[in-house]
């Protein structure tokens, strides 16, 4: 879905991945510098839109946080069509959220993808080592960034890699 009205784009973003591995919280604070200790588990799919300069254009990317529990994963498969780059999230400090994101994987079709390890914060419980993201990344030719939220880590730049790649 790409819109070009004159000097305006908009491109549309996916954010998948487990259940609380912090998705909302990426998206809160990329697009309002915002960060919620006590954020509820998203209910199906919610969007914001965000400004971005982009070689001195102006990109309009919507972008699409979806539910990570299983429960609504018939709502919001259907959200990732249409999509053209997608951030797909694990937590650092939980090898589960790792291990499933084949399994995320396997229902996107983007031009661009980035493999997003979350909650580089918190070193001391981390369970996915940094080569383990990247091996994963390279195997799957994704992206790869360790982000944190909590401290806006690299939140930024993940989401302007994405974009970028499809502009
Ligand atoms: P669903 O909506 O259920 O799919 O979860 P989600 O992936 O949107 O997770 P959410 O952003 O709601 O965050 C879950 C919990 O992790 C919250 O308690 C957040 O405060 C916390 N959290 C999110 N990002 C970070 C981070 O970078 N570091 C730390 N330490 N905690 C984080
Ligand atoms: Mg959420």
């Amino acid at each position: 879905m790409v819109d070009n009205q004159g000097e305006e784009y908009l491109f549309k973003i996916v954010l998948i991945g487990d259940s609380a591995v912090g998705k909302s919280n990426l998206l809160s604070r990329f697009s309002r510098d915002e960060f919620d200790t006590n954020s509820k588990a998203t209910i199906g799919v919610e969007f914001q839109t965000q400004l971005v300069e982009i070689e001195g254009k102006e990109v309009k990317a919507q972008i699409w946080d979806t539910a990570g529990q299983e429960r609504f994963r018939a709502v919001t498969s259907a959200y990732y069509r249409g999509a053209f780059g997608a951030l797909i999230v694990y937590d650092i400090t939980r090898s589960s959220t790792f291990e499933s994101v084949k399994r995320w994987l396997q229902e996107l079709n983007t031009v661009a993808q980035m493999l997003v390890g979350n909650k580089c914060d918190l070193e001391d419980i981390r369970a996915v080592s940094v080569e383990e993201g990247k091996a994963l990344a390279e195997e799957e030719g994704l992206f790869f960034m360790e982000t944190s939220a909590l401290d806006a880590t690299n939140v930024d730049k993940a989401f302007e890699i994405v974009i970028r790649e499809i502009f």
